[in-house]
Formats: C-alpha cells, sequence, structure tokens
C-alpha cells in the first residue's frame, strides 16, 4: 500500500486527502499540501529503515584487567562518538541495538541520541559465564527502538524474548538475530552498524567491513 505523507504536518494523510482534478495531484485534506509517497522518498534518500548496532563501547581503563581490554581485539569508541555518529535513518524506522549490562544506560542514551524511543528488548544467554563485579556475566542484552510508524513482528514470526546460544569468538553475536530481522522487515532497507560480516543485501558500517559504507561516504 502507497503511504501518504504530508511533509507539512508530519504524518500520514492515506485517510484524509484530497484529488486535485486539474492535475489529479494529491493533498492533504488538512493543510493542502502535495503528499509524497514515503516509501519512495526515503528510497531516493537512501535512508535505513531497520538499523543492527552492536558499537564498539569503551570500557574505563581501571576497570578492566589489561590482558583482556576490548582494545585487544578493535579500536573502541567514546559515547559521544557513537552517540552522533551520522548514519541516515528513515523517519520511520527500527532499531536493534546492543548492550552489554554495564552499558546498558549508555546504551539506552545511544538509542534516544539516534532519535528512537525504547520498546522491548531480549536476552542473549552466551552460556558461558563471564567476568563481571557484581554478577559472572553470562548474557548479552538486544534493545529495540522505534521511530515514526514502523510496524511490529507478524506475531507468528515472534519469539521468546531469551536464546541460549553458545558465545563464539569475541563479540561475535549469533548469526539467528540477523536472520530474524531479516525475515520480520525482508523489504525495508537495513543496514548493519559496526558489522563484521556481510549479510544478504544489507548494507554495511564498520572498520573491519569491505565495502562499508563509510568508505562510500568518504568518496
Ligand atoms: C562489538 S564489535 C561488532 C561485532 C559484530 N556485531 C559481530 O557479531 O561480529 C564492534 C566493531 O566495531 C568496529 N569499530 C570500532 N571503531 C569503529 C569506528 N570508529 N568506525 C567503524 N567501526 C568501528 C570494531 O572494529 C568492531 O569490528
Amino acid at each position: 500500500m502507497v503511504r501518504l505523507w504530508c511533509p507539512q504536518c508530519h504524518e500520514y494523510a492515506n485517510n484524509n486527502h484530497i484529488q486535485n482534478p486539474a492535475t489529479n495531484k494529491l493533498h492533504c485534506g488538512h493543510c493542502k499540501t502535495v503528499l509524497v509517497d514515503w516509501d519512495q522518498v526515503d528510497e531516493e534518500i537512501k535512508r535505513y529503515e531497520v538499523v543492527y548496532a552492536d558499537p564498539p563501547w569503551r570500557y574505563e581503563q581501571m576497570t578492566v584487567d589489561r590482558n583482556r581490554a576490548i582494545e585487544n581485539h578493535y579500536p573502541t569508541m567514546e559515547l559521544e562518538e557513537i552517540k552522533e555518529l551520522d548514519i541516515p535513518i528513515a523517519t520511520n524506522a527500527v532499531l536493534f541495538l546492543w548492550a552489554t549490562s554495564p552499558k546498558l544506560e549508555e546504551a539506552l542514551e545511544v538509542l534516544n541520541a539516534w532519535g528512537f524511543t525504547y520498546r522491548s528488548s531480549m536476552i542473549w544467554d552466551k552460556q558461558v559465564m563471564g567476568m563481571g563485579y557484581w554478577f559472572r556475566i553470562q548474557h548479552e542484552i538486544l534493545l529495540v527502538g522505534r521511530r515514526g510508524v514502523i510496524k511490529c513482528p507478524p506475531i507468528d514470526k515472534r519469539i521468546r524474548s531469551v536464546i541460549r546460544s553458545k558465545r563464539q569468538e569475541h563479540s561475535r553475536k549469533p548469526d539467528i538475530i540477523r536472520s530474524l530481522i531479516h525475515q520480520w522487515y525482508p523489504d525495508k532497507k537495513k543496514i548493519e552498524l559496526f558489522a563484521r560480516d556481510h549479510f544478504e543485501d544489507w548494507d554495511v558500517y564498520g572498520n573491519e567491513t569491505p565495502n562499508s559504507i563509510q568508505q562510500r561516504l568518504e568518496q
């Protein structure tokens, strides 16, 4: 279905539009502005409707054993750098954002800074006990944020909010999550931020992947 968007009222006008018989153009019934097909607009300006992100969180130096420092695996980013990332995100979009337990509060800040509102979360049980000052951490959290109007996944494709999948190499997340998001939003324009692999037709951003949109944006 075409989504008729009023750029003046900032809302859909599918049920409230009028047609100019001289030009055949569709106008907002409220302010008379010419309506646009929102999917078309997002496609033209290449905005992402589905964002999957796994940021390289930076931890306090003093709290991390030098041998276990994340910097031994890849460079990390300050919270402000992550928040200021300039990725073209559609007006109507969904975000799936990985957070570790100590970074939960910062992850919610990032979610908000990118223009999303927190909606839900799920837990990945890594089935292997790690380090931790309060608990020996065995899980990571996947936050869901929504921006504008985007459908929840179909009811028959929703899964339980805990997945059990044995932890593999450092920071690698279970592939099932990407596949799930792909099934949920097959036709939406998708990007994985801080990716290490390419998946299906998704765009990627990350310093460990060839063809990152970072390189294309810099060309
Ligand atoms: C937590 S890991 C992502 C792991 C990935 N989700 C997976 O399942 O394999 C974070 C990634 O962000 C990358 N990264 C670090 N700083 C970056 C930057 N400034 N720009 C782009 N990518 C960066 C790291 O090299 C690393 O590949």
